[in-house]
């Protein structure tokens, strides 16, 4: 997620954009740039880290200006690079932009340009757009952006300034964030709201396909076919510190709430209806893994959880063994890798330890290793055979949880390429579970919904000792999952078991009273969790239990019941994890916890 910032105006630029940006580094970002309009054309200052090292190169080499355009990068498509660092131009450096996104078709785009004659200097989606601006330019640069966006899929904020009007800004959005702030004689332009603060409070929020000129003029907005409209000024009256969590009181409770979209984002390009998915430039062949001797998916913490839902996903479509293990317990048992052996790593932040160790482990021991990650250019990216990236965003709470149904979303695609390759799944049923798989983000929206009966749920349940979760199947694996995220950050002592267990010892811990989280979301091992639910109401268990709409005769047996909407057995975890998260996020409220930063815990662990 890339912060963007715009300046037009009569103070010099370069600083406000530095100030700008810096309010935005909560989203995130592994480098950052400016570029400047003055006498002599462009200024550009990019470079890769903290926004510290571009302040000494402005300091440095100062850029003097009064119209610029800022940016800190969340690296997508290429690693964090100086080169890769936003602003991008086109080749004779007239045209500069900033931008928030992805563009899906950028290949095509890049391909086309490069047979017009552009040549392109880094890896990114981005700097298609300069050139693109550049070629549809006749001197009016707001007709050449328009029909530039015009041939661009996917998504995008952008922030575009030009040396052949100097006296310009023009910035417009689709499916990412971006507003306009309006200050006396100056104008500014912004990812989000806290970026522009300090300076006015009246905020022109952009809709998809408005296009804004910041000109001596003041500031005009566009449609798509360039009809002016006329834009009510919103008023900010909360500060700086809410609206970095988007008006959320949590980044977790916000990155909650982002879910729908970072399974959208994570699925797009990947699956598309009738054609192959698509595994981005991994290579693995039918070849390769009918040669294949095992598989192994290895992780830390959360990560580890997905992968219990990645081996049922694998096995189930693409009939391969998997076997599931955390990194720091498999890195010393002497595990049996061979060059015939494939590894699934699994990371948020690709900067794990004990993960690494493992891919680097097996790497030596001759294993390929494919990674799923969050982070573009981290260890685990850049020294796995093969990465598939979750296009979560950057996770800044410590619980993760956008970061995790993202990474189950990659195992999905996973397991269907790999069954796809393998012939183990029917023409239909392939169909059927992408059709399934495009519902996801919509059903995590409703799913959202019941927020309000979790508030309450913990309102009457926080001041329990101990939490119970009960699941078979798939359902066990987002049982780990939630006992985690309940423990993490609210404190309380909670374990998951596998609903067949519970004779071998659980039962035992049942008393009146105790609070037991039912998922029965496997239609094939209903009647076995009503059995389970049964055995502990008996011993007076209070139970949620929370299953697929249709299910209504668990109210018999459960003290309430939380419906999530219908969907494929197998992808059900998407969806029964959020309850559980949202479940811990009003438990640690209602005690009064640090939700985003749980005493003792580090979002990234780097050490053994
Ligand atoms: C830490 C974090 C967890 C995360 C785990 C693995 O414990 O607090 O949220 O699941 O590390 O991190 P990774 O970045 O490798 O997914």
């Amino acid at each position: 997620m890339c912060g963007i910032v715009g300046y037009f105006g009569y103070r010099d630029a370069a600083p406000l954009l530095i100030e700008g940006l810096s309010k935005l580094e909560y989203r995130g970002y592994d480098s950052a740039g400016v570029a400047v309009l003055n006498d002599k054309g462009i200024d550009v200052s990019k470079c890769k880290g903290r926004l510290a090292n571009l302040e000494a190169r402005l300091e440095s080499k100062p850029i003097e200006g009064h119209i610029g355009i800022g940016h800190t990068r969340w690296a997508t498509h290429g690693e964090p690079s100086d080169v890769n660092s936003h602003p991008h131009c086109d080749c004779d450096i007239t045209i500069s932009v900033v931008h928030n996104g992805i563009i899906e078709n950028y290949m095509k785009l890049r391909e086309w340009l490069t047979s017009k004659g552009y040549e392109f200097l880094s890896e990114t989606d981005t700097e298609v757009i300069p050139n693109l601006i550049d070629f549809y330019y006749e001197g009016n640069l707001l007709e050449a952006v328009m029909k530039s966006v015009s041939m661009m899929e996917g998504s995008y904020a952008i922030g575009v300034v030009c040396s052949k009007e100097p006296d310009k800004l023009v910035a417009v959005r689709k499916d990412s964030p971006l507003i306009v702030g309006l200050g006396e004689k100056e104008s500014f332009i912004a990812s989000d709201i806290p970026a522009v603060l300090n300076h006015t409070r009246d905020i022109y929020l952009l809709e998809d396909k408005e296009f804004v000129v910041l000109s001596s003029q003041g500031v005009n907005i566009f449609d798509e076919h360039g009809e002016e409209l006329h834009k009510e000024i919103y008023k900010v009256t909360w500060n700086a510190d809410a609206a970095e969590k988007g008006g959320y009181e949590d980044f977790m409770l916000k990155e909650i709430h982002e879910q729908p979209k970072a399974i959208k984002d994570t699925m797009t390009s990947r699956v598309i209806s009738k054609e192959e998915i698509s595994l981005d430039k991994i290579t693995i062949t039918k070849e390769y893994l009918d040669n294949v001797d095992r598989i192994y998916v290895v992780a830390c913490g959360t990560a580890y959880h997905a992968g219990l839902v990645g081996k049922y996903a694998i096995e189930k479509l693409a009939k391969l063994q998997v076997e599931v293990d955390v990194a720091s317990e498999f890195r010393y048992r002497d595990p049996i890798i061979t060059d015939r052996t494939l590894i699934i790593v699994v990371s948020q932040s690709g900067e794990t330890a004990d993960t690494l160790a493992v891919l680097r482990e097996g790497k030596k021991k001759g294993a390929r290793v494919l990674a799923i990650t969050n982070v573009v250019g981290s260890s685990v990216s850049r020294e796995a055979h093969d990465v598939l990236y979750t296009w979560a965003g950057p996770e800044i709470a410590v619980a993760s949880t956008k970061a995790y149904v993202t990474q189950l979303i990659a195992f999905y695609i996973v397991a269907l390429r790999f069954a796809e390759l393998k012939n183990t799944i029917s023409q239909e049923e392939l169909e059927l579970l992408k059709e399934e798989l495009y519902r996801l983000p919509a059903l995590a929206q409703e799913t959202l919904k019941h927020q309000d009966v979790l508030q309450r749920f913990a309102y009457n349940t926080y001041t329990e000792k101990d939490m119970y979760f009960l699941g078979r199947g798939m359902d066990y694996a987002v049982s780990l999952e939630g006992s985690l995220k309940l423990k993490e950050i609210s404190y309380i002592h909670s374990d998951a078991y596998a609903g067949g267990e519970l004779k071998h010892g659980p039962i035992a811990l049942i008393e009146k009273g105790t609070v037991v989280i039912a998922l029965v979301t496997q239609n094939t091992l209903l009647d076995k969790m009503v059995s389970n639910i049964k055995e502990v109401v008996t011993r007076g268990a209070k139970v949620m239990a929370i299953t697929l709409e249709g299910n209504d005769d668990i109210e018999k047996t459960a003290d309430s019941v939380l419906y999530l909407p219908k969907i494929h057995e197998l992808l059900t975890p998407v969806l029964a994890v959020i309850p559980l998260q949202l479940l811990a996020y009003y438990m640690a409220k209602q005690k009064g916890c640090d939700v985003d930063k749980p005493r003792n815990l580090a979002k990234s662990v780097t050490v053994e």
